[in-house]
């Protein structure tokens, strides 16, 4: 298999587009709901601190390799990896690698657009005045009411899914470009104002000391796994998806500098849906730990109070469906891709397809919140399971592999050739750091997780 020079399946028209996109991928449901909810079940400041550590240690440089590898290849993530194993003179069996990411992308986007639902259902619920003057019960009620119902979780979820696969059907141009330059900075003013409205509660020192005040005795060693795991799903890492927006990469655009950028965009938003979040949960003295519901049962509230609320309620939830959606596109492109280069199929049918099988998987999410609520598995439900397994397990072993690939794998001369760092102390850097420091960090965490580091 040879190397293409450019992607049958198009290139960003410039590295802003790029930065947009790839950015547009990493900030998401992720940001906006996951990172506060899991701050707040496992303590707050110690986890926070460790999230950022391994953004820093691990993410930044694994994002480097999986923007080097996609952009070296110029396929998608399964194809890349045969080529490029080939090129290096080594096994083909590497391609695995590629196609973990596409089942971890199924996986995840199968519980990602039934919560991407409840974003929806939110936009309605908030433009009809639902939360107008409501109390802390009633905003509660409205959210167990909306868990309770398998049809109407499945209609918003069912709808999600259609939109995602509408844009990734139009193309790398004209659908999930257009779709993320007009959308990301208005989401990211409206979370200006969200945390504008925090500062003036009572309560916002406790939320800002509650998120970087750390205290290590609330991090429990599961808590230090879901950090790090929490790192690669935030930055899009380890399943390919990184690897093909990098697929599409003009050649000359430096791949250290928009991945500083990525990740710093990321990093930025997440820290200010946190501020914006725990101020109001301590005001209302609601948990911190309320779980996977929580933005639903915070800000609500804050809506419902502040002047034009019902306005600003609706808008931010519309936003988090954007968010949700520049990011879900691209957990499907690399199965897309793949079936378009190997079985000729257009993209529109291997859309279809795709969605139809991510569709059906997020039932077993959508019917554990209700009817499957009492099944579990290690004392986790369908939707539980689905994304402990992709973020804390799947994630971190894909990127453990990505950088063992680029960095011990690929020829030291090809990934030089490709990361055209000038800077030769910031090159070793890099190079030490994906050699040793990444694959030594994701094995501890998954040690020190499962006990051995801590035997007798
Ligand atoms: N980074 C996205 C978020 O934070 O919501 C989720 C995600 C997208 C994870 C793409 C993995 C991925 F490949």
């Amino acid at each position: 298999m040879t190397r293409p020079r450019t992607s049958i399946h198009g290139e960003w028209s410039s590295r802003w587009a790029f930065v947009l996109a790839a950015a547009g991928s990493a900030v998401g449901l992720g940001n906006i709901w996951k990172f506060p909810y899991i701050t707040g079940e496992n303590g707050g400041g110690a986890f926070v601190l460790v999230y950022l550590v391994c953004i820093a240690v691990i993410g930044i440089p694994i994002m480097m390799a999986e923007v080097l590898i996609g952009r070296r290849g110029r396929q998608s993530p399964i194809n890349t990896m045969t080529s490029l194993s080939e090129e290096a003179g080594k096994s083909r069996r590497w391609s695995l690698l590629g196609w973990s990411g596409v089942v971890a992308g199924f996986m995840i986007l199968s519980y990602y657009s039934v919560i991407a639902g409840w974003a929806l259902a939110y936009v309605f619920r908030s433009g009809i005045g639902m939360f107008h003057g409501a109390d802390a019960d009633q905003v509660a009620g409205i959210f167990s009411e909306l868990l309770a119902s398998p049809e109407r979780l499945l209609a918003w979820h069912t709808i999600f899914m259609v939109m995602t696969m509408v844009v990734v059907a139009r193309g790398v141009r004209s659908g999930l470009e257009k779709a993320v330059r007009f959308l990301m900075p208005v989401l990211f003013i409206l979370l200006i104002v969200m945390v504008g409205y925090a500062m003036n509660t009572a309560a916002f020192g406790k939320g800002v000391a509650f998120l970087f005040s750390p205290d290590f005795g609330k991090l429990s060693r599961d808590g230090v796994l879901i950090a790090m795991g929490h790192a690669f799903f935030t930055l899009s890492l380890g399943m390919g998806a990184i690897m093909i927006y990098g697929s599409y990469m003009p050649e000359r655009a430096s791949i250290a500098k928009t991945t500083f950028m990525i990740a710093g965009a990321d990093t930025l938003v997440a820290l200010m849906a946190g501020l914006a979040i725990f101020p109001i949960v301590f005001a209302n003295n609601l948990e911190p730990s309320a779980g996977p519901g929580l933005i639903f049962v915070t800000l609500p509230l804050a809506f419902g109070q502040m002047p034009g609320g019902s306005f600003f309620g609706t808008l931010f939830f519309i936003l988090v469906v954007f968010a949700a959606w520049t990011s879900s596109i691209s957990l499907v492109e690399p199965a897309v891709t793949w079936m378009v280069e190997n079985h000729g199929m257009r993209r529109l049918t291997a859309c279809v397809w795709s969605g139809i099988a991510i569709w059906a998987l997020g039932i077993g999410s959508v019917l554990s919140f209700n009817v499957w609520s009492d099944y579990t598995l290690f004392g986790k439900t369908f939707f539980d399971l689905m994304d402990y397994l992709t973020s804390n397990i799947m994630l971190p072993l894909g990127g453990l592999f990505i950088a063992i690939f680029a960095a011990w794998v690929m020829k030291d001369a090809d990934v030089r050739d490709e990361l055209a760092i000038v800077n030769k102390l910031g090159y070793r850097l890099w190079r030490v750091l994906v050699r040793y420091v990444t694959p030594l960090g994701v094995i501890i965490v998954f040690l020190n997780a499962i006990g051995v580091l801590h035997a007798g």
